[in-house]
C-alpha cells in the first residue's frame, strides 16, 4: 500500500532556510504528512554534516507530528519506493529554478513512472533565498537572522568560528 497523503520533500538542507520552512508549511495545508528527506551525497562537500543538518531540522520541527525528518543516499526514486511514497515536493522560487526542477521531475518519472512531483511557490519574500547565498552572506560578514531559523543562525556562527 502506498502512503497517498504522505509526500517526500528532498533536499540538501545545507542549511535549512526560512524558504524551506515556507514550502513545508504550504505542503502541510494539502498533505497529511511530509517526510523531509536530507540527502547524503559522499561526492559533495557540505558545510554541515548529515547529522547536523538533520538535527537543525528536528530542532525546528520536533513537535510537529506530521513532519518526519529522515535522510537518504542514492537515488531519490529508490528512497521513495522504500518509504512507499509516490509524491515528491519541491519549491519553485523563480524561472531560473524551473529548468533544473523540470529536468529532475521528468528524470525521476522516467526512472519510475509512478513518481509524481508537486511544486509549491514560496512567498515572494523568499524568492531570492537559497542555502548557498545564506552561507556566502554569513561568510562575508553579513546578517542572515531574518532568513534562517535561530538555531541555524547559531550553527552558522559555530561553523564559521571553527574555520569552515
Ligand atoms: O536541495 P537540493 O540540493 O536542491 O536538492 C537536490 C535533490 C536532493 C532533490 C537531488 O539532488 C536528488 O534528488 N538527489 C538524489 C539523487 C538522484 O536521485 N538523482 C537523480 C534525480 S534527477
Amino acid at each position: 500500500m502506498t502512503e497517498k497523503n504522505t509526500v517526500v520533500y528532498p533536499g540538501s538542507y545545507d542549511p535549512l532556510t526560512n524558504g524551506h520552512i515556507d514550502i513545508i508549511e504550504r505542503g502541510l495545508k494539502i498533505f497529511d504528512k511530509i517526510i523531509v528527506a536530507v540527502l547524503r551525497n559522499p561526492a559533495k562537500s557540505y558545510l554541515f554534516g548529515l547529522e547536523e543538518r538533520c538535527a537543525m531540522l528536528r530542532s525546528v520541527f520536533g513537535d510537529e507530528e506530521r513532519i518526519e525528518v529522515d535522510h537518504f543516499q542514492g537515488l531519490l526514486v529508490d528512497y521513495l519506493k522504500g518509504r512507499k511514497v509516490l509524491t515528491v515536493v519541491r519549491g519553485l522560487r523563480a524561472i531560473s529554478d524551473f529548468e533544473i526542477e523540470f529536468q529532475m521531475a521528468l528524470m525521476n518519472r522516467k526512472i519510475d513512472s509512478a513518481v509524481e512531483t508537486v511544486f509549491f511557490v514560496p512567498s515572494e519574500s523568499y524568492s531570492f533565498l537559497s542555502s548557498k547565498l545564506v552561507k556566502e552572506i554569513y561568510q562575508l560578514g553579513g546578517h542572515v537572522a531574518s532568513m534562517v531559523p535561530e538555531i541555524v543562525d547559531l550553527k552558522l556562527k559555530e561553523a564559521f568560528a571553527r574555520g569552515a
